[in-house]
C-alpha cells in the first residue's frame, strides 16, 4: 500500500468534530503554553539546585524561591501538556498514534518518571531547608538533598527526549516500517525511540535558561514593593535574570539556524512565512532583552509578553514545518472529512471559558496575596468571584456527569 493511502486509511471514519482550522490555532496556542512552562520547570529546577550547592546568602534564598517555583511550574507544564495531546490525536491521529505505538514502552514509562521526577521536585524542595538548621554531617547532607533536586532536573530533560522523539518520529512515515522490522521479525516491543534531531531537541530545551532570566526580571518586579524583601538581594536577581536571558537568547538564535539548516532542502523553509514572522520576533526579542540589562524591573513585564509572543511565532513555524514534512505524501488536515457536532463543541467551548474565568480568580489571589507583605485580606469583588466560580464548577460537574450518565444509559437501552 502506498504511504498516502495508508495514512488516510488510518484516519478516523468518523472524521472530525470541528473545523481543523480551530483544533490547529487552539493546539499552537496550547503547546506555546506548554513549552514555556516546560522551560519554567527546566531552569527554575535546575537554578534552585546550583544555587543551593553554590550556597552563599543571595544563591541560598534564590534557591529556596526557585525549589518552590519548581514545583508550580511542572504542575502548570503538566496541565498544559494535555491540552496540546487532545488536540495532535484529533488532528494528527495516524502519526501520532503509529510514533506512540513504535515506542509504546517509553510513552508508558513517560508516566512513571514524570511522577518521579514530580515527587522528587518536592523531597528537594522539602528537605533542602533542613539544611540551614542543622550542621551538615560528615556524610554531607547537603550534597546528597541537591541529589534529589539533579535526578528530578535529569528525569524532566528524559521526558523532553521522549516527546521530542516521539513528535519527530511522526513526521517521518517512510521509515516506519524499517523501524517496526527487526532482522527478519516484527519488533511489537516498543522498547526503542527511533528518531533524534539535535538541534531540534535544543531549540525547545536551551530557552529554558532565557524563559528563567525572565522569571528572575520578573520576581524581581514582583517583590519590589514587599518590605521584607532586601532592596540589593532583589537588584541582584533582576541583573543576573536580564543577563542570563539575553546571553540564552543570543545562544538560542544560533541554535535556531543550526536548526534550519539541518532541514531536508528540498523544504526551503527559511522562505516560509511562518518561520519568517517567527524569527523576527525572536532577533526583536534579543534587541529588547539587550537593553533591559539597564532596568530589569522596568523591562520585566513586556519581557514575558514579548518572550510568550516569540514562542508562540516559533510554535507556529514548528506547526509550519510539520505540514512541509506531511505535505510529502499529500497530508493535510483541512482535507480532514468534517462530521460537525455542536454538542460536543458548545460544551468544549463552555468548559474553555469557564476555565479561563475559574483560573484567571485562582491566578488573581496569588498574585494580590503574594505583592502585600503582611496578611491578605480580599475585596468584596473578589470574594464574590470566588463563590461565581465554586457556583460554576458545581455546575459543570453536574452538567458533564449528567450527560455521562444520560448517555451511557442510553447506549445499554
Ligand atoms: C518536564 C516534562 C516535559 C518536558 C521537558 C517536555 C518537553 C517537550 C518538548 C521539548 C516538546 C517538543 C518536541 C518536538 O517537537 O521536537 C514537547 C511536545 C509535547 N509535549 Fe511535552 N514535555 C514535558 C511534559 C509533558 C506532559 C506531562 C505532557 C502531557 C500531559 C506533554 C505533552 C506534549 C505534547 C502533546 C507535545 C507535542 C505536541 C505536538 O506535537 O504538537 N509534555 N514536550
Amino acid at each position: 500500500m502506498e504511504i498516502n493511502t495508508m495514512l488516510k486509511a488510518l484516519q478516523d471514519p468518523m472524521g472530525i468534530p470541528f473545523y481543523p482550522v480551530v483544533f490547529q490555532v487552539l493546539m499552537v496556542l496550547t503547546f506555546a503554553l506548554h513549552i514555556m512552562f516546560v522551560n519554567f520547570t527546566l531552569g527554575t529546577s535546575f537554578l534552585s539546585v546550583y544555587g543551593y550547592l553554590k550556597g552563599g546568602e543571595n544563591w541560598g534564598r534564590l534557591s529556596r524561591s526557585l525549589a518552590k517555583a519548581a514545583t508550580v511550574n511542572i504542575s502548570m507544564a503538566m496541565l498544559l501538556g494535555v491540552a496540546p495531546l487532545l488536540f495532535v490525536q484529533v488532528v494528527y491521529d495516524p502519526f501520532w498514534y503509529a510514533s506512540n505505538t513504535l515506542s509504546a514502552a517509553w510513552v508508558m514509562g513517560f508516566i512513571f518518571i514524570m511522577m518521579l521526577g514530580y515527587s522528587l521536585t518536592y523531597v528537594f524542595y522539602l528537605k533542602r531547608d533542613s539544611r540551614e538548621h542543622h550542621t551538615i554531617s560528615p556524610l554531607n547532607k547537603g550534597g546528597i538533598k541537591g541529589g534529589f533536586g539533579i535526578v528530578a532536573f535529569v528525569l524532566f530533560l528524559l521526558s523532553g527526549i521522549i516527546m521530542h522523539a516521539l513528535g519527530y518520529q511522526l513526521l517521518q512515515p517512510e521509515k516506519w516500517l524499517q523501524w517496526y522490522v527487526r532482522g527478519n521479525s516484527v519488533d511489537t516491543s516498543g522498547i526503542s525511540l527511533h528518531a533524534f534531531q539535535l538541534p531540534r531537541f535544543l531549540h525547545f530545551i536551551i530557552p529554558s535558561f532565557a524563559m528563567t532570566g525572565i522569571f528572575l526580571m520578573l520576581y524581581a518586579w514582583y517583590f519590589k514593593n514587599r518590605t521584607d524583601f532586601d532592596k540589593g538581594y532583589l537588584e541582584w536577581v533582576g541583573r543576573t535574570g536580564a543577563k542570563m536571558a539575553f546571553t540564552f537568547t543570543a545562544i538560542q538564535a544560533i541554535v535556531g539556524f543550526w536548526w534550519l539548516f539541518s532541514l531536508p532542502g528540498g523544504f526551503n523553509f527559511f522562505t516560509n512565512p511562518f518561520f519568517l514572522i517567527g524569527a523576527a520576533l525572536g532577533i526583536a526579542l534579543l534587541v529588547f532583552l539587550y537593553n533591559a540589562q539597564k532596568d530589569p524591573v522596568k523591562y520585566a513585564v513586556p519581557g514575558i509578553l514579548g518572550a510568550f509572543l516569540t514562542i508562540f511565532g516559533m510554535s507556529y513555524a514548528r506547526e509550519a514545518l510539520r505540514m512541509k514534512y506531511l505535505g510529502r505524501f499529500d497530508y493535510s488536515i483541512f482535507t480532514y472529512k468534517l462530521n460537525i457536532d455542536w454538542g460536543s463543541t458548545a460544551l468544549f467551548l463552555a468548559t474553555f471559558v469557564m476555565g479561563l474565568s475559574i483560573i484567571g480568580y485562582l491566578l488573581s489571589v496569588a498574585y494580590k496575596s503574594g505583592r502585600v507583605t503582611g496578611e491578605y485580606a480580599a475585596t468584596h469583588s473578589m470574594n464574590k468571584w470566588g463563590k461565581i466560580s465554586i457556583a460554576l464548577l458545581l455546575i459543570w460537574i453536574v452538567v458533564v456527569a449528567g450527560l455521562g450518565v444520560i448517555i451511557s444509559v442510553r447506549n445499554y437501552l
